[in-house]
């Protein structure tokens, strides 16, 4: 046996995956909270990939700065930060194909993520304005919280100005299946880069749901019930361990340029690339939930087709009941919100 059998390429684990060394087609990545916990190591990462030629970085605050640090990184594309304001968004958002939001207030311990929704709903609601009539084409990558709200904020501002596309628009969960992936390695002793596992619902708490009867039955009773509720309130772990300096930001950068390059790479003409993401859906859109996250394939044209959820047992169907009826409050909330504050 070679002596590196069985170990890991870097690439396994690399949010770039295996990487083709140039561009297949230029394309344009945005980011609006660029300064942000999140926005900073999610700029750095999409200045690493190779696949992206040009970089906008927007904030309220500093992305200028950002950008010219980042800009003196030897790689090929070209970064440019922008002012607060309606001119900095539209030269950040003109011509873009991927736009990640990463804006907004993060929790505090004892917070859950719906207690940010007061702050972070008009933020992204104005943030989807600028995008609706500078960009309108670019697929979504919502990453503010609560995403389960933000995400249909954004569908219905996109509505309301005749360019709403659903293939487009994506509620960032990687998070989720980054996390069940590392703490079922931890579980089972194994290698966390090759978990394939379904986190199902939303991107907040009880709306979070793990499938893992079907790959893993093995998994049972107490082990399988505290496994479920770190995966549920894994972001919990983070926001207590930083006593009141934020939540995740690190992991997310990680996860939001996994779920970017992924987009990327489809859009190159990659067959075959899926990512959990919440999205429209069509599997409980008969229960009244309209926005749903799965494993999705991506394709050139964004959402090419959302898989069905694969086998559940009875006790992830109890958790897929508690979670239908908190999205479907948590989706109303957005869209109320839109309807009266447009
Ligand atoms: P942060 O406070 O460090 O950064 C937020 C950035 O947004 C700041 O630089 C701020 O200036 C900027 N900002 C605020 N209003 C803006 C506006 N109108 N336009 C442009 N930029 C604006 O927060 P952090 O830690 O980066 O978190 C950001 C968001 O991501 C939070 O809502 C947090 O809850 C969410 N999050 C989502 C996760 C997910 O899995 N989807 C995981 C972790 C956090």
């Amino acid at each position: 046996t070679l002596p590196f059998a069985g170990r890991r390429a870097f690439s396994d684990y690399s949010p770039f995956g295996r990487l083709a060394t140039s561009p297949a087609k230029p394309a344009k990545v945005a980011v609006l909270g660029a300064t942000g916990g999140i926005g900073q190591p999610l700029s750095l990462l999409m200045k690493l990939n190779p696949l992206v030629t040009d970089l906008a970085l927007y904030d309220i605050r500093g992305a200028r700065g950002v950008a010219v640090d980042l800009s003196h990184i030897n790689t090929n594309s070209t970064v440019k930060g922008y002012a607060a304001g309606e001119e900095g968004l539209k030269a950040t958002l003109q011509g873009a194909d991927i736009v990640l939001i990463p804006a907004g207030v993060p929790r505090k311990p004892g917070m859950t993520r719906d207690d940010l929704f007061n702050t972070n709903a008009s933020i992204v609601r104005d943030l989807a304005k600028a995008a609706a009539q500078y960009s309108p084409e670019a697929n979504m990558l919502i990453i503010s919280n609560p995403v389960n709200s933000t995400v249909p904020i954004v569908s219905e501002v996109f509505k309301a100005r005749n360019v709403y596309n659903p293939k487009r628009l994506f509620g960032v969960t990687t998070l989720d299946v980054v996390r069940a992936s590392r703490f079922i390695s931890e579980v089972k002793g194994t290698d966390p880069a090759h978990h394939n596992i379904t986190v199902a619902g939303g991107h907040s708490g009880l709306t979070i749901v793990p499938l893992l009867s079907e790959k893993y039955p093995e998994i049972v009773g107490e082990t399988r019930d505290a496994l479920v509720k770190r995966i549920q309130f894994g972001g919990d772990e983070v926001v207590n361990a930083k006593e009141s300096m934020g939540s995740a930001t690190l992991s997310m950068a990680y996860a939001g340029a996994r779920m970017a390059n992924s987009l990327l790479r489809a859009r190159a003409g990659e067959s075959g690339i899926s990512e959990p993401a919440f999205v429209e859906s069509p599997l409980y859109k008969a229960a009244g939930v309209d926005f749903f996250a799965s494993e999705v394939e991506l394709g050139p044209e964004g959402v090419k087709e959302i898989h069905a959820l694969p086998k559940t047992n009875e006790y992830e169907n109890e958790l897929l009941a508690t979670a239908l009826q908190d999205l479907k409050a948590n989706i109303k909330k957005g869209i109320d919100f839109t309807k009266s504050n447009p």
